[in-house]
């Protein structure tokens, strides 16, 4: 939210009040999601995804590690539970026979930080946000904290959605979708601005910012929907491996994929499992919980491919006649309810055209939000790149195995999404909140009509 640069001097009061209010909307937000039986709290649901109380004390001892010790230079509270809630030290699957914190023991905890972390920012002034210390200046501490907090709560959704929580549908509030209009946008080719460098909170993989110079192409207008991904379904394309890539048709054959994630079939219709609740698939709403795998099937049974990511960076942010990049589709302004469906307003994503003020200059739509999408391309560092504040956050994901997605979903928090926001998994999960859109080259001139 904080996207301009670092705060003006008068300012500095007014922003600490600020990063205070995000951290109690931030954990508000933990909290609700956690209130829930102690049982299901402690319990393994799947081996992908940790015990919801370790997510807990998990983003309380972060920010005792980056606010407290490696800000403000304090001694650990509690030196013993450090490598409890240490993600390198012990995979997913191994978290729940640990000794973690219980649940009232984990709230009491992370309270305990909190309070002593509103102390820190109480005691900064200008000299430190507005001065050269780079964990300090535009607050970007209190930024990296905050995102951190508002990931683990879409993992903590997406592990909720993996055990069927009741009580956490929430359908009120989305715009209707708009049917009709192009099914494709036309991005000419030429130079953009691709990272996040205006940004006082970009992470370090979204930096340096750089030009990157791209052939002309078409992306598709809207995420591709669960009605035509039904249509591939429903036309053999998991029985066809001429749709896959050989690494995606070994992975579809031996894990028996036949669907989506969360799918089944009633009759001629699709089903799905959403929070519990059985109910038939939207045609219209973006299809989501495929992976990168799946999506790369789609797009060759339709004749396009996964764009890659800096065609996705520029259709959503870039600028032409400005020749700068904005921050969201829409522009520099904070995501509000007509522009995209951020922040868990709805337990889904918005059916297409529901957000026509929030299309880019290229015309392209629900780019931020409704899905996280699928990109053709690998996780690698920019060209430049430095890691900052911590190896782990980036740099030792980078590499051939891990794809890239854009845009954030219905889930993420738009205080942890922007133009430039670059998110990464496995080519095989699906529990995440992702669909894709697709693309394609665009030799010559553009199409008629365009
Ligand atoms: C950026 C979503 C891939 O959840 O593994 C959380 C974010 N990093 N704690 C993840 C993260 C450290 C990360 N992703
Ligand atoms: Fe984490």
């Amino acid at each position: 939210m904080f996207q301009s640069t670092f705060p003006k001097v008068q300012e500095v009061e007014a922003f600490k009040e600020r990063i205070a209010a995000e951290l109690e909307d931030g954990r508000r937000r933990s909290l609700a999601y956690t209130d829930i039986d102690d049982d299901l709290l402690v319990r393994q649901h799947s081996a992908l995804m940790s015990p919801l109380v370790w997510d807990l004390a998990h983003v309380g001892n972060y920010e005792e590690l980056w606010v407290l010790r490696a800000l403000a230079g304090a001694d650990p509270t509690r030196p013993e539970i450090d490598p409890l809630y240490d993600a390198f030290a012990h995979p997913r699957k191994d978290r729940q026979n640990l000794p973690l914190l219980g649940p009232a023991e984990a709230r009491t905890y992370i309270a305990g930080v909190r309070g002593r972390v509103l102390d820190v920012l109480e005691g900064l002034g200008e000299a430190d946000l507005c001065g050269a210390d780079p964990l300090r200046a535009g607050g970007f501490v209190f930024g990296l904290v905050l995102q951190h907090e508002d990931q683990h709560d879409e993992t903590m959704l997406a592990t909720l959605q993996l055990c069927g929580r009741p009580g956490l549908v929430r359908d009120g509030g989305l715009p209707p979708g708009r049917p009709g209009g192009p099914e494709e946008v036309f991005v000419p080719a030429g130079p953009f601005r691709a990272g996040s460098g205006a940004n006082a909170w970009a992470y370090d993989n979204e930096l340096p910012a750089h030009d990157v110079d791209l052939p002309a192409f078409w992306i598709d207008r809207h995420p591709v929907t669960a009605g035509a991904y039904a249509a591939f379904v429903d036309d053999g394309g998991y029985a066809e491996p001429r749709w896959w890539s050989p690494r995606g048709w070994r992975w579809r054959a031996e894990q028996g994929v036949t669907a989506p994630l969360f799918w089944r079939r009633e009759g001629d219709a699709w089903w799905r499992t959403r929070f519990g609740r059985d109910e038939p698939v939207p045609a219209e709403e973006p299809v989501q919980h495929v992976s990168w795998y799946e999506a790369d099937a789609y797009a060759r049974w339709a004749g396009k491919r996964l764009p890659t990511e800096f065609e996705w960076e520029k259709a959503c942010g870039w600028d032409p006649a400005a020749g700068r990049a904005r921050s969201y589709p829409w522009g520099d302004a904070a995501p509000g309810p007509e522009h995209a469906n951020l922040g868990h307003r709805a337990s889904r994503p918005a059916p297409v055209g529901a957000f026509p003020a929030g299309a880019s200059r290229y015309g392209a739509e629900q780019m931020i939000g409704d899905v996280w999408e699928w990109t053709g391309s690998w996780f690698l560092p920019y060209p430049g790149f430095r890691g900052f504040p911590y190896r782990e956050y980036s740099e030792v994901f980078f590499g051939r195995a891990y794809r890239v997605l854009r845009g954030g979903s219905w889930a993420t928090h738009a205080r942890a999404v922007r133009t430039g926001f670059r998110n990464w998994d496995l080519p095989n999960r699906r529990q995440i909140f992702a669909g894709f859109r697709c693309a394609r080259p665009a030799p010559g001139e553009p199409a008629e009509g365009a």
